[in-house]
C-alpha cells in the first residue's frame, strides 16, 4: 500500500468529526468539547497527522512566532535577555525564532531576509551596529518590529532601552569619589549606541569633576573579553598608569581583572575596575565586581508586551512607543580608595 501523506481529511474521517471540528481544535480558534478534542487528537497521533504550519499561517495570516535578533549569543547578557524574550512570548501563544548576528551587519540583514520569509508575526531587534540597511528592509516588511538595548532612530518601530548615559555617569563619578583622577576606559563597538552614550557619561563626568580628558587612557573594545585584556596590556604601558580601568561591559571586565592579576597587580589595591551589565553567570562567577546592573528582564518584558500589543492591534496610524528604563551603580570590592603607591608600567 503506497504510503500517502495524512490529510486533515483523513483526521476528520478517523475521529468521526467535521473537517471544520479539527481545523477549530487543531487552530484553537472556536472552543471544542474535551470529547470531541480527545479524538481529533487520538486520530491525528493514529495517523501521524503533522499540520503544515505556513499552510496555515497561509490561511490564518499569521504564524505565532516571534523573530529575535541578537549580535552575540556567547555573551550572558544577550542570552538572558533572549530567554526573557522567549517565556514572555511563549506566555502569551507565540513561539520564538533566535537568530545571532555575531556582530555582522551582512549576517544581521540574511537574518532579517529568513524572518521575513518565515512570515513571523513580529521581530524583536538588537542591533549590530546603526545599519540603515537593516532597517530599510525591517520598514519595508511592515511586520511589527521593537527595538530593544541598543537605541537606533526608527521612526515606525518601538523602543525599549537602558540609560546608558546616566549609567556611566554614576560610575565614573563612584570612581572619581574614590579619588580616582587617572581613569582608563575600555569600550565597546563605537557604532553601537549603548557603547557611544556610556562612553559619553565617562567623559562628561570627567568634565564636571575638572579632570582633562586623555585620550590615551581609551582603549576601543567590541565588548568581547580579548579587548578587555588588550585594553590593559596597553593601558597598563601607559608612561602616567591608570589608577581605575572601566570596562563598558562585564565579559570586558571581568578579563580585565584576570590580566591585571596576571601582572602580579591586585584589583582593587593597585588598580581599581568597574563593569556594566550585572546579568546571568557573570554576575553569580564575578561576585566581587562593582558593576552597572541593567534591568534585562523588564526591559524584555516590555519588548515582549510592545510586539504583541502591534501584532494583535495593526493600528491605521503608528505613533512611536519608547520606554527608557534606569540602571544602578552595584558596588562590591573590586573597586577601592586610589593607591598612595607607585606601580611600574609593564614592560
Ligand atoms: O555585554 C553586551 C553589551 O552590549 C551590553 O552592555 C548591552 O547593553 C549590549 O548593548
Amino acid at each position: 500500500m503506497q504510503n500517502t501523506v495524512p490529510t486533515i481529511k483523513d483526521v476528520a474521517r478517523i475521529a468521526n468529526v467535521s473537517i471544520t471540528t479539527v481545523s477549530h481544535t487543531i487552530n484553537g480558534t472556536r472552543k471544542v468539547s474535551e470529547e470531541l478534542r480527545t479524538r481529533v487528537y487520538e486520530a491525528m497521533d493514529v495517523l501521524g497527522y503533522q499540520q503544515n504550519s505556513l499552510a496555515r499561517g497561509l490561511r490564518l495570516g499569521e504564524t505565532r512566532t516571534i523573530g529575535i535578533i541578537i549580535p552575540d549569543n556567547s555573551n550572558p547578557f544577550f542570552a538572558d535577555i533572549a530567554r526573557y524574550i522567549e517565556n514572555a512570548g511563549f506566555e502569551n501563544g507565540y513561539s520564538a525564532i533566535l537568530c545571532n548576528s555575531d556582530d555582522l551587519p551582512e549576517k544581521e540583514l540574511t537574518y532579517i531576509q529568513v524572518l521575513i520569509e518565515k512570515q513571523v508575526d513580529g521581530i524583536i531587534f538588537i542591533t549590530a551596529g546603526k545599519n540603515s540597511r537593516s532597517i530599510e528592509r525591517l520598514q519595508k516588511s511592515r511586520i511589527p518590529v521593537v527595538i530593544v538595548d541598543r537605541h537606533f532612530e526608527a521612526a515606525s518601530m518601538d523602543e525599549v532601552y537602558v540609560d546608558n548615559y546616566r549609567g556611566a555617569f554614576e560610575a565614573t563619578k563612584h570612581l572619581i569619589a574614590l579619588g580616582h583622577r587617572r581613569i582608563g576606559l575600555v569600550s565597546g563597538p563605537s557604532v553601537t549606541d549603548t557603547s557611544s552614550s556610556r562612553f559619553a557619561g565617562y567623559r562628561d563626568a570627567l568634565s564636571q569633576f575638572g579632570i582633562p580628558f586623555d585620550e590615551t587612557m581609551i582603549y576601543a573594545g567590541n565588548f568581547r573579553p580579548e579587548s578587555g585584556r588588550q585594553g590593559v596590556r596597553q593601558l597598563m604601558k601607559s608612561s602616567n598608569l591608570p589608577t581605575a580601568i572601566f570596562c563598558l561591559n562585564d565579559m570586558m571586565a571581568v578579563a580585565a581583572i584576570n590580566e591585571l592579576q596576571k601582572m602580579d597587580l591586585q584589583v582593587p589595591q593597585d588598580v581599581s575596575v568597574i563593569g556594566y551589565d550585572d546579568v546571568g553567570i557573570l554576575s553569580e562567577l564575578a561576585e566581587n565586581l562593582t558593576t552597572v546592573h541593567q534591568p534585562i528582564d523588564q526591559m524584555a518584558t516590555i519588548a515582549s508586551r510592545m510586539v504583541i500589543e502591534r501584532i494583535q492591534n495593526k493600528e491605521t496610524t503608528f505613533e512611536k512607543k519608547v520606554e527608557i528604563l534606569q540602571p544602578s551603580l552595584i558596588i562590591r570590592s573590586s573597586t577601592g580608595k586610589r593607591r598612595r603607591h607607585e606601580i611600574n608600567p609593564v614592560p
